[in-house]
């Protein structure tokens, strides 16, 4: 048990419910679900790395078609929660500018299962849309077990 524990803290081996968890972590300022949380999911903030929350908090006004902008005395204490608490390793890898949580390594290698045809269609429309196949996405829970998605298709437990 307790090499266990040591290969867990060295990162070498992830129980499946530390991927499947994510939370809000309870720093947040109440403005982040809010702000955040009102066009799409207020995401998890390990799933960019630090660099990345500040291109986004720095380019509220262009945010992916969008105008997300938040006075100043908001913006920051969301900004600073999101640098606290972001992620770094191959979690954040390959985000791209404008940086994506879905494009990462991570996020792809998660999602490799996912039909085709399934981020076409319209009740999902963008992967970003976690709640369309994740109904607790909101919660923070992640679980395979949750899965359902749209048109039917059924998710395979490994
Ligand atoms: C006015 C609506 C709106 C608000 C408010 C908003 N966003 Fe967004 N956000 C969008 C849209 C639209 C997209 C693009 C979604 C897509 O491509 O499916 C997006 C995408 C994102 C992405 C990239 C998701 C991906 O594709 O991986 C991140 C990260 C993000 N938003 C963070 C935030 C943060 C942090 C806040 C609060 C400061 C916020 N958003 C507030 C509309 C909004
Ligand atoms: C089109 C449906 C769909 C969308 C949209 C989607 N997911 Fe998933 N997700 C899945 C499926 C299916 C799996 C399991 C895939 C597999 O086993 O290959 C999964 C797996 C995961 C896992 C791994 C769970 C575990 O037990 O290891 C996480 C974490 C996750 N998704 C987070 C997200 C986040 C965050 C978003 C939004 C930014 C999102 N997903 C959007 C369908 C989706």
């Amino acid at each position: 048990m307790q090499r266990t524990l040591a290969l867990v803290a060295m990162g070498l081996i992830s129980f499946p419910a530390l991927a499947d968890r994510m939370p809000i972590p309870a720093d947040a300022p109440p403005a982040f679900k809010a702000e955040c949380g009102s066009c799409h999911l207020a995401f998890p903030p390990a799933l960019l790395s630090a660099d990345d929350w500040r291109r986004v908090m720095g380019g509220l006004d262009k945010h992916y078609g969008d105008n997300a902008t938040l006075d100043e005395k908001t913006r920051r204490p969301i900004e600073d929660f999101l640098i606290r608490n972001a992620g770094s390793g191959r979690r954040t890898m390959g985000a791209g500018v404008p940086p994506r949580l879905t494009f990462t390594d991570w996020f792809r290698h998660k999602h490799d299962e996912v039909p085709a045809a399934v981020w076409k269609d319209k009740q999902v429309g963008s992967a970003a849309n976690c709640a369309a196949c994740h109904p607790r996405a909101e919660a923070g829970s992640f679980s395979e077990r949750e899965i359902r998605m749209p048109g039917g298709y059924r998710h395979e437990h490994d």
